[in-house]
């Protein structure tokens, strides 16, 4: 286990990956009734921007550092709700399980598990602050199906792997299919890297074997440098409604900015 998301937290892809968690959050607080969030692969929830990780990559500044200006018009609620999340406090960068627990009610409930020891330390420090937040350590993917479904029967699976084992997309999209069993109503949010399209398709093809009848993808590229990232992907299993179109607005806005093309569009189930 070598990889640190500090080196690439706050980048394109994660500033996609958290906007596209803060249209569900937003969507699923549209009701009273209370809802789950798990994190199979949670991180340390807070990375600091201006520590040697971030600065020996300069991914941050690339992605979340280019959005620090205020966007003029209108401005999506998934956007307008994400910004000043994370313009909160220039230096650090929240990640995906305190940009839940920010957002959750008194009556919702977010389970983030992580496996690294270091990582889950600082999980659990940046997580003991909220009470409806309960840091895990172990293995998101076993963990993640023993919770489902959750008592609430509605909510968020996200999961989002580093991909340092060779055998990382099959676990995963067996994962997501055994967890899909057990919880065959609730969103789920799955990222993956996009080395070539072939590998993506045959990824999201696994799991749609699984007979999810709605499945969205968002793939979004950028120009980069030769070994690093350039495309990433999201699955949204399950997608609320009108969320194409507002990460489709939100799309529109952040692309130029990121100097990024963004794609959504459906793998099943297009309305
Ligand atoms: C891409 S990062 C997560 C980033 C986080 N979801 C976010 O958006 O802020 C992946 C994390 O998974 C952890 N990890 C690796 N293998 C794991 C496993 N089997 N179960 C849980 N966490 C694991 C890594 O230590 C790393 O912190």
């Amino acid at each position: 286990m070598n990889y640190r998301h500090g080196y690439h937290a706050g980048n394109f892809a994660d500033v996609v990956k958290h906007i596209a968690l803060v249209a569900i959050l937003l969507h699923l607080k549209k009701k009273d009734t209370a809802f789950a969030v798990i994190d199979s692969h949670a991180g340390r929830g807070r990375y600091d921007l201006t520590g040697a990780e971030a600065g020996k990559t300069g991914e941050a500044e690339a992605g979340i550092g280019r959005l620090r200006d205020d966007f003029s018009g209108t401005v999506p609620e998934a956007l307008a709700t994400y910004l000043p999340l994370v313009r909160e406090n220039n230096a650090f960068y929240p990640g995906s399980p305190l940009i839940a627990a920010k957002l959750l009610r008194p009556q919702d409930r977010l389970t983030a598990i992580e496996k690294h020891p270091e990582e889950f330390a600082m999980l659990k420090e940046t997580l003991a602050p909220f009470r409806k937040a309960q840091a895990e350590e172990g293995d998101g993917y076993r963990r993640t199906v023993k919770l489902l479904p959750p008592p609430s029967r509605r909510g968020l699976v996200l999961m989002d792997p580093p991909f340092e084992a060779p055998d990382e997309f099959s676990l995963l999209a067996q994962t997501v299919r055994e967890a899909w069993r057990k919880f065959a109503t609730g969103i789920y949010l799955v990222w993956y890297p996009v080395k070539s399209q072939a590998q993506a398709a045959g990824f999201a093809g696994e799991v749609l074997a699984g007979g999810m009848e709605k499945v969205l993808e968002i793939q979004t590229a950028i120009p980069a440098a030769e070994g690093k990232l350039a495309r990433a992907g999201l699955l949204v299993i399950n997608p609320p409604y009108g969320f194409e179109a507002g990460m489709g607005q939100a799309a529109s806005l952040i692309a130029p900015r990121l100097g990024a093309d963004i794609s959504v569009k459906w793998l099943a189930g297009a309305p």
